[in-house]
């Protein structure tokens, strides 16, 4: 697990009453989330719960309609997305898109240039991007990819894609990962390996993730957030929520045992 009792009360990101409307619809409805540091939080729901609606308000991808946003304690509720990735809470599988027809150490080497605000100078001499190589092999290891440096991204296996992506996430130096669904689409062996990995760079990190699987959920997450028409139905950890009559309901409409934990 990712915390021990001293950081029980180490909220890392916080929203109040967090609200988005689409021309009177409410998408996310007073939403009051508490992150808690070096945890793994899971944000479930069913279709249409919110759960993209709300990583989108919370990288201010999309403003809000009400409500407010606290990183460390300070009201980040007015930053521009720049200034919100620049105080370490980084969205994989969106800002670090990858490369495909570059090599798997050149995308994170890439990564390493928008970290120190090199940004994309593609045309920088090999030579001083090549000082960049040991830090970019010490990231392509942290996630198994050490073996696939010079491999071109696109004949990577999709989950090692998303490996990879992790690893351009972890060259930002995230404080806070967010996590839309990473193993959506994914084969029953590349979510083991995703699974894995997040819960290998969750140890000493903090993980807000998106995920409907609740093997992984289950296996991973510390605390679980369940969504439904856009507000907080259930929180704690996975044995208790998926117990919770009215998150069976949401999910199932049937109130009949608990939520499956494997290969959801
Ligand atoms: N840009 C938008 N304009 C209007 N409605 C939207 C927009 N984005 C999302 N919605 C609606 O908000 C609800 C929540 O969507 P979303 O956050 O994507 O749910 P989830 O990720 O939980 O499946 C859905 O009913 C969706 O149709
Ligand atoms: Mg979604």
């Amino acid at each position: 697990m990712g915390s021990g009792a001293a950081f029980m009360d180490d909220i890392i990101l916080e929203t109040r009453g967090l609200t988005k409307e689409f021309r009177g619809f409410v998408a996310v409805n007073n939403v009051n989330l508490k992150v808690r540091r070096g945890q793994i939080h899971a944000l479930i729901g069913p279709n249409g719960a919110g759960k993209t609606t709300c990583f989108n308000l919370l990288t201010h991808f999309l403003p809000s309609t009400s409500g407010s946003i606290l990183f460390n304690g300070q009201d980040i509720t007015r930053d521009k997305p720049a200034q919100i990735a620049r105080r370490g809470i980084v969205r994989s599988f969106q800002i670090s898109a990858v490369f495909p027809h570059l090599s798997v150490l050149e995308n994170v080497r890439i990564g390493l240039q928008r970290a120190t605000g090199m940004s994309f100078h593609f045309w920088r001499s090999e030579k001083i991007l090549n000082r960049l190589n040991p830090q970019a092999l010490a990231l392509l290891e942290q996630v198994d990819l050490q073996r696939f440096a010079n491999e071109i991204t696109a004949n990577l296996p999709y989950g090692r894609k998303r490996a990879l992506e992790i690893a351009t996430t972890l060259a930002m130096e995230p404080e806070l990962m967010l996590l839309d669904e990473p193993t959506q689409g994914m084969g029953h062996e590349d979510v083991e390996r995703v699974t894995a990995l997040i819960k290998q760079v969750g140890a000493g990190r903090t993980i807000l993730m998106v995920e409907h699987n609740m093997g992984v959920v289950s296996s991973i997450a510390d605390t679980i957030t369940v969504l439904a028409r856009g507000a907080v139905l259930a929180e704690g950890p996975y044995s208790t929520v998926s117990r919770d009559p009215a998150v069976m309901q949401a999910y199932m409409g049937t109130t009949d045992g608990a939520l499956q934990g494997a290969h959801a």
